[in-house]
């Protein structure tokens, strides 16, 4: 056991992308509970004036300013996957290279085989998670297209009009339905899974990942941090200017 003074407190998470995060949870959340309702309408019975218990309606409203809130977060998070520090980089994102790839091997046999008791110490993201998000980020982009194109005909506004071409790729407008619906369950199992790793990430190896995602800092070992830095991983070597001389190490980028 390492004692606690060989530990360095790393700002790895800029607040924007903390920002993203929990904004993205939020909505993500609203739109399954709403798109939920709106594919299984319980059948509400109420003897009060109808327009005062408009209440299906109020559903349908924050599912679609959720997904207008959606939207714009995603759109910021890709802005600043570009000029963001390099644990944001969109680079990561992407398996550009034999070590990130290499990578996830090894995070499998932790994380699913458990053949490995060694866990990976990285700063940013595994390699791993950072590809599963890259997925997330396809799926949004898919839920964001096919809900707006369903949204499109009762709306007047341009934004939905701009994805009515997808309704004819797809068939009819029900068969969009469906895979709208069915990628509404990925994000289930997604955020199921990803909140268990999360939580088992912080136990297995110790560097605060759980509360890193609030407050932006994680805790590592200094020779662990030496040690990434010098292959490169969970980050672009270079991308960030390197500190003045007689700057404290890792300062907040
Ligand atoms: C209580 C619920 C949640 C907790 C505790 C949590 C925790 C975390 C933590 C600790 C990280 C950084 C860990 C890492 O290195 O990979 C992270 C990143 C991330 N989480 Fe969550 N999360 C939660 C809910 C969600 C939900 C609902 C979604 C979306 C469906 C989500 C999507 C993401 C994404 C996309 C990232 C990468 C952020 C980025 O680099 O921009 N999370 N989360």
């Amino acid at each position: 056991m390492n004692a606690s003074h060989d530990y360095q407190r790393v700002y790895v998470w800029q607040q924007p992308v903390r920002w993203f995060h929990w904004i993205n949870a939020l909505c993500i959340t609203a739109l399954a509970v709403t798109g939920y309702l709106i594919a299984h309408p319980p059948g509400v019975l109420n003897s009060g004036e109808a327009s005062f218990s408009y209440w299906f309606g109020k559903v349908r409203f924050i599912h679609f300013v959720a997904a207008y809130v959606f939207v714009a977060n995603f759109a910021f998070r890709l802005y600043w996957s570009v000029v963001g520090n390099k644990y944001a980089s969109w680079r990561n994102f992407l398996p550009l290279t034999g070590r990130q790839i290499r990578q996830v091997w090894d995070v499998l046999k932790v994380d699913v085989f458990q053949s490995s008791g060694k866990p990976v110490h990285v700063l940013g993201h595994n390699s791993v998670a950072y590809f599963t998000y890259f997925g997330t980020a396809l799926l949004t982009v898919f839920q964001i297209v096919s809900g707006f194109a369903l949204y499109a005909p009762t709306s007047q506004s341009w934004f939905p009009q701009l994805f009515v071409w997808i309704v004819p790729l797809f068939g009819s407008e029900q068969n969009l339905r469906l895979f709208h619906y069915g990628v509404m369950w990925l994000f289930g199992v997604f955020t199921c899974i990803h909140v268990y790793l999360a939580v088992y990430h912080d136990y297995v190896e110790g560097h605060g990942v759980l509360s890193s995602i609030i407050g932006g800092w994680k805790f590592m070992e200094k020779h662990k941090i030496t040690a990434e830095e010098a292959t490169g991983m969970s980050g672009l070597p270079g991308r960030n200017p390197a500190p003045a001389p007689g700057a404290k190490p890792n300062p907040a980028r």
